[in-house]
């Protein structure tokens, strides 16, 4: 019998909080219902964190509130504090995702805070949630390298993701933010992380800026782990990660994998249609 990996779809998240101009909440709602037609189990749609920091994903609420949500599609939001943490209640979010780094600079860089200070801020997030039922996904940025820090040594990644495990996240997603990340260094990262953090509770979350995410996927793949991140039409980057490209595209990631024998459950026809939509936004955008 194949086996199954799971996608998660986060281009409405990940993707279009990266574009330069501001998207029409009515298009990220448009792009979502389509992606909900998908077969994905869950796509990331929203991002609760400060208008000051991240102006393009102020929208969030009105975004939850304007899609038609499918049967089977989880629903998840980037919460950095308790302030997001309310917002993605009163959005009636599924699962809402709290997001620290492995290295010190990023983390200052991102989310004004310390790596200690992250850990202790996303606290009272976690006990929320698990009052409401709601799980929680746990990010960790810079798992190779650092655009501030340089290259991050495997056992500050190792520790972090535990931490956040010891936290109560039910799911680590490592992020190779810049996207250039070797595959010996990814092997590395994954070998000191699985001491710590069993594979079926990772995600590999890469940026594609150097080409080598797929390759990454594959060095993933080799160390258990069976969910990727990705989005559709390669939108995307990270606003505190300057030159950082896209997230690896969707359509790209299920095709790498069905070819390789994995089922991913996704309508390729409608993944298409979503990557062109995604691209002519960002077309629209850079006019
Ligand atoms: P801060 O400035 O230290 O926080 O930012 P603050 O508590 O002093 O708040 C500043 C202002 O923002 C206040 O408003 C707050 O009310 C407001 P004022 O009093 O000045 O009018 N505020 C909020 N408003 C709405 N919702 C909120 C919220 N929080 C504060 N949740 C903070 C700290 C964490 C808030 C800020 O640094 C932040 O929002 N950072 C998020 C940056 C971000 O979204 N980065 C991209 C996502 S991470 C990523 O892309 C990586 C990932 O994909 C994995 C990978 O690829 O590596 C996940
Ligand atoms: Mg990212």
């Amino acid at each position: 019998m194949p086996e199954a990996v799971e996608i998660v779809e986060v281009g409405p998240r990940d993707g279009l909080q990266n574009e330069k101009g501001v998207i029409a909440t009515e298009d990220k709602i448009a792009l979502i219902d389509l992606l909900s037609n998908a077969g994905f189990a869950r796509i990331e749609a929203a991002s609760f964190v400060s208008p000051k920091w991240v102006p393009q994903m102020a929208d969030g609420g009105a975004v939850m509130a304007g899609i038609t949500r499918a049967d089977g599609v989880r629903y998840m939001a980037l919460t950095p504090n308790m302030q997001g943490f309310e917002r993605a209640l009163a959005a009636r979010v599924d699962q809402v995702a709290i997001f620290a780094a492995a290295s010190e600079g990023f983390s200052r860089a991102n989310i004004n805070a310390t790596i200690d200070e992250s850990l202790t801020r996303f606290a009272p997030v976690m006990a929320a949630a698990r009052d409401h039922a709601i799980p929680v996904r746990a990010y960790v940025s810079c798992v190779t390298d650092c655009p501030y820090d340089g290259p991050v040594a495997p056992g500050a990644v190792a520790d972090v993701a535990a931490r956040l495990l010891d936290l109560g996240a039910v799911e680590i997603s490592l992020g190779e933010t810049l996207g250039h990340g070797t595959a010996e260094a990814v092997d590395a990262m994954l070998t000191a992380v699985t001491k710590r953090v069993p594979a079926n509770l990772l995600a590999g979350h890469f940026h594609d800026t150097g080409g080598v995410a797929l390759a990454n996927i594959d060095v993933a793949l080799s160390h258990g782990v069976r969910i990727f991140d990705a989005a559709v039409g390669g939108l995307g980057g990270c606003p505190y990660a300057k030159g950082a490209k896209g997230n690896v595209a969707t359509e790209r990631v299920m095709r790498h994998l069905e070819a390789a024998g994995y089922t991913t459950g996704l309508r390729s026809e409608i993944v298409d249609q979503a990557a062109e939509m995604a691209r002519a936004m960002r077309g629209k955008d850079s006019e």
